[in-house]
């Protein structure tokens, strides 16, 4: 994709306007932040306020739909409370106009919610369809949208008509797929052409610790092979209580799936990054001891827990341990990481922006210890400049129009997610959760 990139934000409280000012960073790059979708008029005023700083006229709507539905859009980030991320990203998957996701973490508040999200991805796969002599592959969206594009513009561009217009669209294309696969006809030149141009939506779930810059350089040198094969992943986050956030939606588990997903997804990704394995089951102890006790929202206390133990256990033999506290503000570093292999160790500190690493044979005086930093960060922001990074990364994939895959895919999230619910359920539970369990709609819902 050539030119200027336009992107969107739905959700525009804290994390979008962080995402705003980060895009903000990248117009030397050519992109450009043209619209906004938020119903809460304090927040869009403040997005308006900031995109104004940077002489960036906006479009404000208040839904995503009418955002999608305006056309403006190549990218569109979504940073909405977590429980409402399925059906925005549904709606984005289904629109006839292709839109480049980022959503942020976690991708959905269930196990259930990620897989159909990830399956409707699969499934809408791509057609082999007989295009003449030709050749060539659409995906089932394609054909919608080819069909949507040779709709009369009243009917394609009146929001009433939309939904009976899509039905429409439906039965045709059903109707094509099912003369396409009994027949060789071939389908028209206009056809093969668009297929050719054909842009796959990429989407991107915002698990973005993998880019702190000594996360990133610890990742590398466990990929480099000093630590030789990983045994034990343990990674402790000790920090202050979570944020005030609009309508408090993260005070209860419903909307943010539990502390475990809404938070430690991140962790659980790093995880499965250090130990290049995935998780079989989950063990965890937590509770709500000091935070939020004394609030009430609507005649209800919030039930999201403030520390956690958990462990991990991964398919190749390997473990993770995660040590959570969310009434620890009197420590130097938020994240501690570390990484221990069969010949050496690995270390990293954030805020602290150090790395450590060490052999077995070199001993304690053999520790190296470096500062990390990233010269591509131009904005730190909230996230160590892990936001900034993130998104340079997703332009290129952007640009790159479907050659380069977006780092952080569906099936991370999904994972990350599934490892939370498990930790999760561990805790009500008081035993090992396996991830099988929670992958299986049926048996989770029977030992809930
Ligand atoms: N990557 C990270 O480290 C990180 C950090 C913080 C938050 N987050 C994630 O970002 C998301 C937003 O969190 P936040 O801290 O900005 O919350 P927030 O409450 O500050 O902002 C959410 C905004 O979304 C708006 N909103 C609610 N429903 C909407 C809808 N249907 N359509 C459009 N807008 C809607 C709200 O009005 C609000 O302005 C969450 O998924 C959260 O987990 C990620």
């Amino acid at each position: 994709m050539g030119g200027v990139v336009k992107y969107g934000i739905i959700g525009v409280g804290m994390m979008g306007r962080e995402h705003l000012i980060n895009l903000s960073h990248l117009r030397s790059e050519g992109v450009a932040v043209v619209s906004i979708a938020d119903p809460h008029i304090p927040s869009q005023q403040l997005a308006l306020n900031l995109a104004h700083s940077f002489n960036w006229p906006l479009k404000v709507f208040s839904g995503h739909w009418e955002l999608l539905e305006s056309g403006l859009c190549d990218v569109v980030v979504v940073s909405t409370p977590n429980m409402t991320h399925y059906q925005i990203l549904m709606d984005i998957i289904n629109h006839p106009k292709p839109h480049h996701v980022l959503v942020e973490k976690p991708l959905c508040t269930t196990v259930a919610e990620c897989k159909k999200i990830e399956e409707y991805e699969k499934e809408k796969g791509v057609y082999w369809l007989p295009l003449g002599s030709a050749g060539g592959r659409l995906s089932l969206p394609d054909v919608y949208r080819l069909i949507w594009g040779k709709m009369p513009l009243d009917v394609g561009n009146n929001a009433k008509n939309t939904s009976k217009s899509w039905h429409m669209c439906a039965k045709i294309v059903s109707f094509l797929l099912e003369a396409a696969s009994h027949s060789d006809a071939s389908i028209p030149q206009s056809v093969v052409d668009a297929a050719r141009k054909r842009q796959e939506i990429l989407v991107q779930v915002g698990l973005e610790y993998r880019y702190m810059p000594p996360v990133a350089k610890l990742i590398e040198i466990v990929k480099g092979g000093i630590l030789g094969q990983v045994k034990m992943v343990a990674i402790r986050e000790h920090r202050f209580p979570f944020l005030v956030k609009v309508n408090n939606w993260n005070r209860f588990n419903c909307n943010s799936g539990g502390t475990l997903v809404e938070k430690c997804c991140h962790f659980f990704d790093l995880m499965r990054l250090f130990v290049a394995a995935n998780p079989v089951r989950v063990m965890a102890s937590g509770a709500i001891d000091v935070n939020h006790k004394d609030e009430i929202y609507d005649g209800k206390v919030p039930d999201i827990i403030d520390n956690a133990f958990v462990i991990i256990e991964f398919d190749n033999g390997s473990r993770g341990m995660l040590d959570l506290c969310m009434f620890a503000e009197g420590s130097k570093n938020e994240q501690e990481i570390s990484v221990v292999g069969h010949i050496g160790k690995g270390e990293a500190f954030v805020p602290e922006n150090v790395v450590c690493f060490g052999t077995r044979l070199a001993g304690r005086d053999g520790v190296q210890t470096l500062k990390a930093e990233d010269k591509r960060i131009k904005y730190d922001g909230l996230h160590h400049g892990s936001s900034y990074l993130e998104h340079l990364n997703f332009l290129s994939a952007v640009r790159a129009q479907g050659v380069q895959a977006p780092a952080v895919d569906l099936q991370d999230g999904l994972l990350s997610v599934a490892m939370g619910v498990a930790a999760q359920l561990s805790i009500e539970k008081g035993r090992f959760v396996t991830i099988e369990e929670v992958m299986d709609e049926q048996k989770c819902n029977s030992s809930a």
